[in-house]
């Protein structure tokens, strides 16, 4: 299963993407994550621009979101809000419009913050706007705070109930991702079982 890994940060050193890799390090055995770097690359949304063809950073997100199966997403707070950086990228996400590449796509959210509030305002924000665009939402939070401090040398979370919440979190993210892959894989073999239907036969 593969998961790509969106954060709201583009700068080095970011904490965020420390909690990104971290999340990578707890995942369940047959879960990857990819962090993307598409975020940095993205125009600036324009609907001048939703003409045929898209500019290539564009396409490339795009068919980053629709190839992956779930989508880990990591954000500071800026002003109170999630970044600039990440709300164009999930606008872009939203399109085409009608048939947004982020719709159905299993997505959580984290954050970090070196404050006390651990970006969990950028958090919701995040959540609200991913679920306004369709996707499906872990409603979950992984509030890092104090994070200059909260990461051992290895880079593993130093609090173990906070390591705690994140291996939960990307666990039900890969949950959610692997009952849609499931379903998926039974209906592209014609094996989707029809809701009432009898239960087949088992030879005595
Ligand atoms: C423009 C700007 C606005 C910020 N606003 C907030 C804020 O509202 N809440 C907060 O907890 N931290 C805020 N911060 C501090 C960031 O959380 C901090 O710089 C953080 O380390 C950025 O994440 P990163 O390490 O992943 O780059 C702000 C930082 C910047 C540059």
């Amino acid at each position: 299963m593969h998961i790509l890994g969106l954060c709201g940060s583009l700068r080095t050193g970011s904490l965020n993407r420390r909690l990104l890799e971290a999340a990578h390090r707890v995942l369940p055995n047959e879960a990857s994550l990819e962090l993307s770097e598409h975020v940095a690359a993205l125009p600036l949304f324009d609907e001048d621009l939703e003409v045929e063809p898209l500019p290539e950073a564009v396409q490339r997100f795009q068919a980053a979101i629709r190839d992956t199966d779930a989508i880990l997403v990591a954000s500071p707070e800026y002003n109170g809000s999630l970044t600039g950086p990440l709300k164009n990228a999930l606008d872009w996400a939203s399109r085409p419009g009608g048939d947004a590449v982020l719709g159905g796509k299993p997505l959580a959210v984290v954050g970090a913050s070196p404050s006390r509030f651990g970006a969990a305002w950028a958090q919701a924000e995040t959540r609200r706007t991913a679920d306004r665009i369709g996707a499906r939402v872990v409603p979950l939070e992984l509030p890092v705070a104090g994070a200059a401090e909260a990461f051992t040398a290895s880079g593993d979370l130093r609090d173990p109930e906070l390591a705690d919440r994140l291996q939960r979190l990307v666990t039900a993210l890969v949950d959610l991702a692997r009952g849609r892959t499931e379903l998926e894989r039974l209906a592209m073999e014609g094996d989707a079982v029809e809701v009432g239907a009898a239960p087949p036969s088992v030879a005595a």
